[in-house]
């Protein structure tokens, strides 16, 4: 447990003296996505915190925070995409095709540990790109999410 803790402090601490890309910009700013090829379209669905299905066509390499930002829909992405928090956590709806995701890194299950509400097949949607493999996907929003960020910030105002 000190041990995560430590780690946690020092993902924070990398934050604030800013040796990763971290962007305080308002989230819509970070969803701009060129369209896909034709022919080449990958679908994905979000589930929203309503239950309501979000399907878009979206291209490779598009990741699943980008897409969400894009489309409006709620995903916080408070590091900007810099795997430093876990408000892009998303719940991928089938095994098979949690499998077909590339492995996280440590960096990734770091930060999953912190995620509100975490489940077996739990990612985050920042780290997550699009592939032909993945054509089809479909991913819940969690009810909540986590922002260490934030609450580190209030506690020291
Ligand atoms: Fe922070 Fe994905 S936006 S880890």
């Amino acid at each position: 447990m000190a041990q995560k803790k430590d780690q946690i402090r020092r993902h924070i601490r990398t934050l604030e003296f800013g040796r990763r890309r971290f962007s305080t910009s308002p989230s819509n700013r970070h969803g701009h996505l060129d369209p896909p090829k034709p022919g080449e379209e990958l679908h994905v669905t979000f589930i929203d915190k309503d239950g309501e299905k979000h399907t878009f066509e979206v291209a490779k390499g598009d990741n699943l925070l980008d897409i969400a930002q894009a489309n409006e829909l709620e995903m916080e992405g408070a590091c900007g995409g810099s795997c430093a928090c876990s408000t892009c956590h998303v719940i991928v709806e089938s095994d098979e095709m949690y499998d077909n995701i590339p492995e996280a890194s440590d960096d990734e299950n770091d930060m999953l540990d912190l995620a509100f509400g975490l489940t077996e097949t739990s990612r985050l949607g920042c780290q997550v790109q699009m592939s032909p493999e993945l054509d089809g996907l479909v991913v819940k929003l969690p009810q909540m999410t986590r922002n260490l960020q934030a609450s580190d910030f209030e506690k020291r105002s």
